[in-house]
This record gives structure tokens, C-alpha cells and sequence, in this order.
């Protein structure tokens, strides 16, 4: 347990040209908790089907002006969200302030996120490597925070085989790439189990993004 609190000290890991970890960046988890729950109560996590046909085991949902929708026509952003058909959600206060604080702390003070996806990991889910780049403005980063229990981050380079860097995010963690490395391969291996004070069995991640 001592290791716990420990691993909320701040840090920050540089992990390629224009990709950092800042280890313990979130002060306001529990804003951001209630933020979450906001959310999910219009636009309810779901697990959605890749292009292919499988079902997802990473459950989501968004907020922003679009969000990440994934099925048989292929992946896009989308301003309706396809379950309720209605607009997906506002980002919360809480959101735009952290995404923004962290995107200027790793210099790209511009950044202003108009979608923010939420993954939802339960033991054993996982998300395949892939780059994220069906956001047209690719001069933004991406910020990436880590709520609940730890997960193995992989972040690779732009070609798919390229070696691996394996890093542990845990409970309040943001990770920003952008720049060189904005379209660099990265997934998450599949979540162990165990129990966080705040969060139970789950591990959450929120992803700020510009999309337009
Ligand atoms: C993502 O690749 O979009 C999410 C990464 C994560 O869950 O840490
Ligand atoms: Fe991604």
C-alpha cells in the first residue's frame, strides 16, 4: 500500500520527440469522477464493433462537439452520438482546464480539444496497437489521462514494428504526444486485476483530442 502513494509523486518522463508522461498531474480526480458520471448518464458507455466486425472489449463514450464512433461503415467522428441520437454530451469545466494545462505544460500551449473520448477498461480489456488519426487537425496533440487502476502503456514509432517503449500509467498520469510523435503506434495491454480506492475494478482513460 505505501507503494500507492508513492506512485502520486510528480514526474515528468520524456518518451520520445514531442511525447511526455507527467506521473501525478491530476489534482481533481474526484472532479473529474463526478465530470464522468455527468457524461455517462446521457451518453452511456457501450462496447463498439470495429470495422471488422469484432466487438471491442475497451467500452466508450465521449463528450465535445464529436465523438469516436466505431462500426461497420469504418471509424469517424461523429456529432451524434449513434445510441441516444442525440448531441453527444458538453465537456465538462474540469476537462477542458486539465487537457489544456497539460498540452502547455509539454508545449503545445494552443491546444483546445473539441472532443474528449472515454474508454472504460474492465479486467482483461485491452486496445490493440493502432495510431489515432482520424482527426484532421494533426498539428494538435493528443492528451491522455489515467484514472483507476494501473495499465501498460505501449508507445512505439510511426511504422508498426518499431520497438516498444512499455510504460506504467497509474491513477492520475497524463500522457501528451503530439509533433513528431502524434502519429505514433500505441495501445494498452490487457488490464490486470485488482481494486483502486476510487475506482473499483475499472481503470478509465480520457482522450483530448482536436478533431476539426
Ligand atoms: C487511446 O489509445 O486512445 C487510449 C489510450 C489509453 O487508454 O491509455
Ligand atoms: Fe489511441
Amino acid at each position: 500500500m505505501m507503494l500507492d502513494l508513492f506512485e502520486n509523486y510528480k514526474e515528468t518522463v520524456a518518451i520520445a520527440p514531442g511525447a511526455v508522461l507527467f506521473k501525478g498531474f491530476v489534482e481533481n480526480a474526484r472532479a473529474l469522477l463526478g465530470a464522468i458520471g455527468d457524461v455517462t448518464a446521457r451518453s452511456p458507455f457501450r462496447h463498439m464493433a470495429t470495422s471488422g466486425g469484432y466487438r471491442m472489449s475497451v467500452a466508450m463514450t465521449g463528450c465535445g462537439e464529436r465523438g469516436w464512433v466505431s462500426d461497420k461503415r469504418g471509424y469517424r467522428y461523429d456529432p451524434t452520438d449513434p445510441e441516444t441520437w442525440c448531441p453527444w454530451p458538453e465537456m465538462p469545466a474540469a476537462f477542458l482546464q486539465l487537457a489544456k494545462e497539460a498540452a502547455a505544460e509539454a508545449g503545445y500551449p494552443e491546444f483546445s480539444p473539441d472532443a474528449c473520448l472515454i474508454n472504460r477498461y474492465d479486467i482483461g480489456a485491452k486496445l490493440s496497437l493502432h495510431q489515432d488519426k482520424d482527426e484532421l487537425d494533426l498539428t494538435a496533440p493528443v492528451v491522455s489521462v489515467s484514472l483507476g487502476l494501473p495499465a501498460t502503456f505501449l508507445f512505439g514509432g510511426l511504422s508498426r514494428n518499431e520497438p516498444k517503449k512499455k510504460l506504467r500509467l497509474v491513477h492520475g498520469d497524463v500522457v501528451v504526444w503530439g509533433g513528431p510523435s502524434r502519429l505514433a503506434y500505441h495501445g494498452v495491454s490487457p488490464l490486470k486485476p485488482g481494486l483502486h480506492p476510487l475506482l473499483g475494478n475499472i481503470r478509465i482513460n480520457l482522450t483530448f483530442r482536436k478533431t476539426e
